[in-house]
């Protein structure tokens, strides 16, 4: 695995890409290491919010040494990551974590699904597994609050893409697995990245038809780097170092598979 670096990135695009989230572009070297699933830490300037904001790649282009991220704005640091101009430089860490498996969808049928801000990292999944063209087939079901589907546009080109709303503005009204039974997407292997309850929701609706699923949490963090133990969850399996049945999100994770969580 790459070593972590913290580096300088060049902000040179910013733009709302719905009410409350943001669609940035950065241009650093790191892009070179990026795999879907993957996130970066950003440092906010003001020094009283010390620790760096995990935020997953959303899209990335090695050759152009350009991630893509998109974000909400949650609190302070991502209230004043939106106010970066182009040109504004700007403290990342990475690349973090591990990405999703994506040697597990070849010749498989596959089912991505994301939920609210846990919707930007499967993107650039949904791109590789496109290119690759190693997997039988791909549907995506992506869930949002109300119309605004951001991002929607851009996976419908990768696959068969179906949305859920809690409202019912758009496709299916509900949940994610509420679109999933109301269209009887079945599949052999799982990717999914969003909040806690949908996830817990995927994890069983994978066990009702016989998939694997690997899920990506983006729980709280504080350090990033694996030394805080601030983002632990609980796995089925003890671990051989500390023998407890702990992982570290930022470092084992955020994808697991999800038969090894206690979740
Ligand atoms: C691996 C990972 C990937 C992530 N990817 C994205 C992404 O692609 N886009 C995105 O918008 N957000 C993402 N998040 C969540 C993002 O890190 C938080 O929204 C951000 O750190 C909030 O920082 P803040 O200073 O703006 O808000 P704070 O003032 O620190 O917090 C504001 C609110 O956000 C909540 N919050 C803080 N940190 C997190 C967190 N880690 N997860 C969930 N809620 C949090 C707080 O409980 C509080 O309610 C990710 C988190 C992780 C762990
Ligand atoms: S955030 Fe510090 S160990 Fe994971």
């Amino acid at each position: 695995m790459p070593k972590k670096k913290k580096i300088a990135a060049e902000v040179i695009s910013q733009k709302v890409l719905a009410e409350g989230i943001m669609d940035l572009k950065l241009k650093t070297v790191l892009a070179e290491d990026a795999n879907p699933g993957q996130f970066i830490g950003i440092y906010p300037k003001n020094k009283s919010t010390l620790l760096p904001r995990p935020i997953s790649i959303c899209e990335f282009d090695k050759s152009e040494q350009t991630l893509r991220i998109v974000y909400r704005i949650a609190g302070s640091g991502t209230a004043e990551f939106a106010l970066y101009d182009d040109n504004t430089m700007v403290d990342i860490l990475g690349i973090l974590g591990n990405g999703f498996p994506t040697d597990k969808a070849d010749a498989k049928d596959v089912l991505i699904i994301g939920g609210g801000i846990g919707v930007p990292p499967l993107l650039g999944l949904s791109k590789e597994l496109f290119d690759k063209k190693a997997a039988k087939s791909v549907k995506m079901v992506m869930g949002y609050r109300n119309a605004d589907t951001f991002l929607a546009d851009e996976f419908s080109k990768y696959g068969d893409l179906y949305i859920a709303t809690e409202d019912g503005s758009v496709g299916t009204k509900g949940n994610v697995i509420d679109a999933c039974r109301e269209n009887g997407i079945k599949a052999d292997v799982i990717y999914a990245c969003g909040p806690m309850p949908m996830l817990r929701g995927v994890a069983s609706y994978a066990k009702e038809i016989s998939a694997k699923a690997y899920i990506s949490l983006e729980e709280r963090m504080a350090c990033g780097v694996g030394a805080c133990l601030g983002c632990v969850c609980k796995t089925k399996n003890i671990d051989e170092h500390s023998h407890v049945n702990n992982a570290r999100i930022c470092t084992d994770g955020p994808v697991f598979d999800a038969d090894d969580l206690e979740i």
